[in-house]
């Protein structure tokens, strides 16, 4: 096990890195904490909640809402949970999320700890303190920051996760790649997810390196002013698309990454849309889709990012370095019409 503090503003979280779950046992004290999970990672891993206090709501982006929040608040008071208690979030990011948000709001905030299940969480959701629930069809609308004591990575979990999840992390592991780092995206060109899942170390350090790269750039940047917002790569179109059709978020990212990635070609002389293409149809993700323009066009411009009528855009000048570039959206519709 690897152990790693990496402070925030005035916070500090601790990175328990290739663990197993039973360390929870060293990290809170179990007749004051409660778990939070969902009814999947809870039926795929009962036997390692023995003896914790468990609240197991159903999965799903569709409970990451308001009345769940006050179901888990009413079953705090009705535990006599006080402000001494740990809440420990074990799952993907719908269950961070939700976890990180209860205990930012029960009795103005108590301790709060994360097991990411998902890869997606792992590297990406668990990760920056973001967390909340969404309202209506506006996702994530409500919430806070504000970041988790700890996180403990037991990647065995994972061999319950289904291969349609693995492709929402690695969307998000390649989108690390293009944007921050050209020796990881060659080191994703050069294997495959079978090696990953066979090599636990291999599946670990890939793991660690997309969870610290994203620390450090939450690290500078913990409100989104600058370096943070790069990690919209591919987010901009493709949170679009995720709203409109009935893709998974992977899937859509991975689309928005290669329309970003054709724009950079035509706008700052991009020349690796290929290799990226490539790449993510590697992993199992698409590259190629029919869209309505019009319609995408309509729910981009609701997008909570945009500043005025423009929207900083993510483009990439080469393989590892991404810039925002504001558009506005009558240049991005041009742009994205004119795509081959
Ligand atoms: N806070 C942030 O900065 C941030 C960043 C990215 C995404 N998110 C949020 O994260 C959420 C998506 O996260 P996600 O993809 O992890 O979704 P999720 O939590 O819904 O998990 C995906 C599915 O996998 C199941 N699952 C989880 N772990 C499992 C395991 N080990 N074995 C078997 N099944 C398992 C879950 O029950 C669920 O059905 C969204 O709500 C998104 O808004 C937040
Ligand atoms: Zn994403």
């Amino acid at each position: 096990m690897k152990q790693k503090k990496i402070r925030i503003a005035a916070a500090t979280t601790t990175c328990y890195f290739a663990c197993r779950f039973s360390y929870l046992k060293k990290l809170v004290p179990i007749d004051r904490t409660v778990i939070v999970t969902d009814q999947h990672v809870y039926q795929s891993h009962a036997s390692l909640f023995k003896g914790w206090n468990t609240i197991v709501l159903k999965a799903g982006e569709a409970y990451k809402i308001q009345p769940t929040v006050d179901a888990v608040i009413e079953q705090l008071v009705n535990m006599k949970a006080d402000r001494h208690m740990w809440l420990v979030g074990v799952g993907g990011g719908v269950i961070t999320d939700l976890t990180g948000y209860i205990g930012s709001i029960y009795m103005r905030g108590i301790n709060v700890g994360f097991v990411p299940t998902t890869l997606l969480a792992m590297v990406d959701a668990a990760i920056g303190g973001k967390n909340g629930v969404d309202h209506l069809t506006y996702k994530n609308l409500v919430g806070t920051i504000r970041q988790p004591s700890f996180l403990l990575y037991d990647t065995s979990f994972l061999k319950t996760l289904p291969d349609s999840e693995w492709k929402n992390g690695l969307a998000e592991i390649i989108k690390h790649a293009v944007c921050f780092k050209p020796a990881l995206f060659r080191e994703l060109e050069k294997n495959n997810l079978g090696f990953y899942r066979r090599n636990k170390r291999a599946l670990n350090r890939l793991i660690e390196k997309n969870a610290l790269l994203k620390f450090n750039i939450v690290q500078e940047d913990e409100t989104e002013q600058g370096l943070r917002r790069l990690l919209n790569f591919g987010h901009t179109l493709g949170h679009a698309i995720e709203m409109i059709y009935t893709v998974s978020h992977g899937e859509a990212i991975s689309l928005g990454m290669v329309a970003a990635a054709r724009l950079s070609a035509q706008l700052n002389g991009f020349k690796a849309t290929v290799r990226l293409q490539q790449l993510l149809a590697k992993y199992g993700l698409p590259t190629q889709a029919t869209f309505d323009l019009d319609k995408l066009m309509r729910v981009m411009e609701m997008d909570k990012k945009k500043t005025g009528k423009l929207v900083h855009y993510i483009l990439l000048e080469q393989i590892g370095r991404a810039q925002p570039q504001l558009l506005s959206f009558p240049v991005i519709r041009n742009l994205l019409n004119q795509l081959p």
